[in-house]
């Protein structure tokens, strides 16, 4: 019988695993990257030791980390967001990289079928994988089947509504579709015509504390760390 001090050691261990958060989506533009770097500030805000790894040719995340950290040599008090160009030829190196830190958020591209053993390498890596999708019928048809298979393997995945608007028709349409396919997040990103703003200087809507759509940011946060567990 292991002794409590032998118990609590083993909690340890096992509370400092590296949870890894998949943000996938076979649909380009849904989202995938500005709820990334959403989430690397929140974890970095709490003081959560978080990497983001760019899975992305397009360097989308790298390059927004370069452009905060030259900011923050003018602005120290931004939280720093670590992020790690990678490969999904070398998806194994990559989950590597996440040693040492408490949460990995990868960012993947959209050509998920063009990489389909290194993305469902890294699906199985994760603790949980959110799926972007604007609320359209192109992206609905584009993620509906990837929910599925995700789900169908006994992945932990979340759709997340992005650019939605409660007030159409097809908001409730495109979710209610979505529902009947897989889980879906209980917050939802709303249209935000400035969300890319702060983005040119490697910022978020977070790092503004009196930021428009804010909340939803903070929502979903939430949402992960429960998931997670962290
Ligand atoms: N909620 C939103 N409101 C308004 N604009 C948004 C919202 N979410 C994303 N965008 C904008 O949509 C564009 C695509 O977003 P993003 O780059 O995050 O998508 P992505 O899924 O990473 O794209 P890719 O598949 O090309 O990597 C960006 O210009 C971003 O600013
Ligand atoms: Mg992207």
């Amino acid at each position: 019988m292991p002794d409590a001090a032998a118990r609590e050691r083993a909690a340890e261990v096992v509370d400092a695993r590296c949870r890894i958060l998949l943000v996938s989506s076979p649909k380009g533009g849904s989202g995938k990257s500005v709820l990334s770097r959403h989430l690397l500030v929140s974890a970095a805000q709490t003081g959560i030791r978080a990497v983001g790894l760019d899975f992305d040719r397009q360097q989308t995340l790298t390059k927004w980390a370069a452009r905060r950290a030259r900011t923050r040599e003018a602005f120290p008090d931004f939280a720093e967001a670590m992020v790690e160009p990678v490969t999904l030829q070398d998806w194994r190196a990559a989950l590597r990289r996440t040693e040492g830190y408490r949460l990995a958020v990868l960012d993947t591209p959209p050509s998920v079928e063009d990489h389909l053993p290194a993305i469902e390498a890294l699906a199985e890596a994760a603790d949980l994988i959110l799926v972007p999708a604007v609320c359209t019928q192109d992206d609905v048809d584009s993620v509906a089947p990837w929910i599925r298979a995700l789900a169908g393997k006994g992945f932990r995945c979340s759709v997340v509504l992005n650019r939605a608007n409660r007030r159409t028709t097809s908001y409730a349409r495109m979710r209610g579709l979505l529902v009947k396919v897989g889980p879906v997040c209980p917050i939802e990103l709303p249209q935000l015509e400035d969300i890319h703003v702060p983005a040119s200087k490697g910022l978020t809507l977070l790092d503004y504390s009196k930021s428009r759509g804010i909340e939803p940011f903070e929502e979903i946060w939430a949402y992960v760390r429960r998931e997670v567990g962290l």
